[in-house]
């Protein structure tokens, strides 16, 4: 652990997060046991044209689906994991964060630098002119308020499924800025997470399978540019074998062991 420190006391961190860093905030991960993936066929729910096609074959399977992922990201709180890169960040030690996650986690942690590359789910676009909107919590509490109570009929949940707002500059419909399996990613995060990688001597990655790609290529490139690898992840996985590092703990165990070295105070005085 002492060379780890080190290396983190070094500066020029990017972090590379998924699912793994929120399920200690109650947030479900994709794969392995109790997984969201276990429940809703991946293929089915989280591909763009299945999706539209359950739309109109299973409306009420999606809104289950769409349910059950809202539900718990609404519920949850940043963790001592987000907070400790927050800190990290705040002390000037940590550059960026690259995430897959879609859970906000990390901005409500206090992070300004983050690359959201699979979107975020308080995020909505209109496709026609390019507007990009934040709702506040209490209107996505709305929305599944109302489509956890429409019960009967397909064509009313439809309705209410396709519906989030309008766009205030064209009046088209307004859509998820969430990322479907086979969509591009957002091309300004995936810029935003370069340009962190380029400037960064170590990448933490934390809590993800790297099974989906193109994202699971970035810790591929970061190892390509130079940086260390510092895997953060209770299971064996396949980063494992690029790592410099493989801390087979939980990313909040992990973190109460190394924060006391980055206390405010301890860490000015060093
Ligand atoms: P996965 O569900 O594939 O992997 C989560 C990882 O977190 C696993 O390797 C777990 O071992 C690890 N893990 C579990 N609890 C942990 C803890 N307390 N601390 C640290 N690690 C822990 O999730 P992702 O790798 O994020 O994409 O999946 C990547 C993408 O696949 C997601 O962004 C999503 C999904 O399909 C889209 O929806 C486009």
């Amino acid at each position: 652990m002492n060379k780890i420190i080190n290396i983190i006391r070094k500066g020029k961190l990017v972090a590379f997060c998924g699912a793994g860093i929120s399920s200690e905030s109650g947030i479900p991960t994709f794969r392995g046991k109790g997984g969201l993936w276990e429940k809703y066929d991946p293929y089915l729910f989280a591909a763009q044209d299945s999706f539209n096609n359950l739309l109109l074959t299973n409306p009420f399977s999606l809104r289950d689906f769409i349910v059950d992922i809202y539900k718990t990201i609404l519920l949850a709180k940043p963790n001592h994991a987000h907070s400790s890169l927050a800190h990290l960040e705040n002390i000037g030690l940590l550059i960026g964060i690259i995430t897959q996650n879609i859970d906000n986690l990390h901005h409500e942690a206090g992070n300004k630098e983050v690359a959201e590359i699979h979107g975020n789910a308080y995020v909505f676009l209109c496709k026609k002119c390019g507007y990009k909107t934040k709702k506040k919590k209490e209107e996505i509490e709305n929305f599944i308020y109302n489509i956890k109570k429409e019960n009967r009929k397909n064509k009313l949940i439809r309705k209410l499924l396709s519906f989030i707002g309008t766009c205030p500059r064209c009046d088209d419909r307004l859509e998820s800025g969430v990322v479907f399996f086979g969509q591009e990613l957002p091309s300004k995060e995936i810029e935003k997470s370069y340009q962190y990688i380029n400037q960064s001597l170590t990448m933490l990655c934390i809590g993800t399978s790297a099974e989906v790609y193109p994202a699971a290529s970035l810790p591929y490139y970061a190892k390509e540019k130079g940086l260390k690898i510092i895997n953060i992840n209770p299971m064996i996985n396949r980063l494992d074998e690029i790592a410099d590092f493989s801390i087979h703990e939980k990313a909040v165990d992990f973190f109460k062991e190394i924060m006391t070295y980055f206390a405010t105070d301890t860490y000015k005085n060093l």
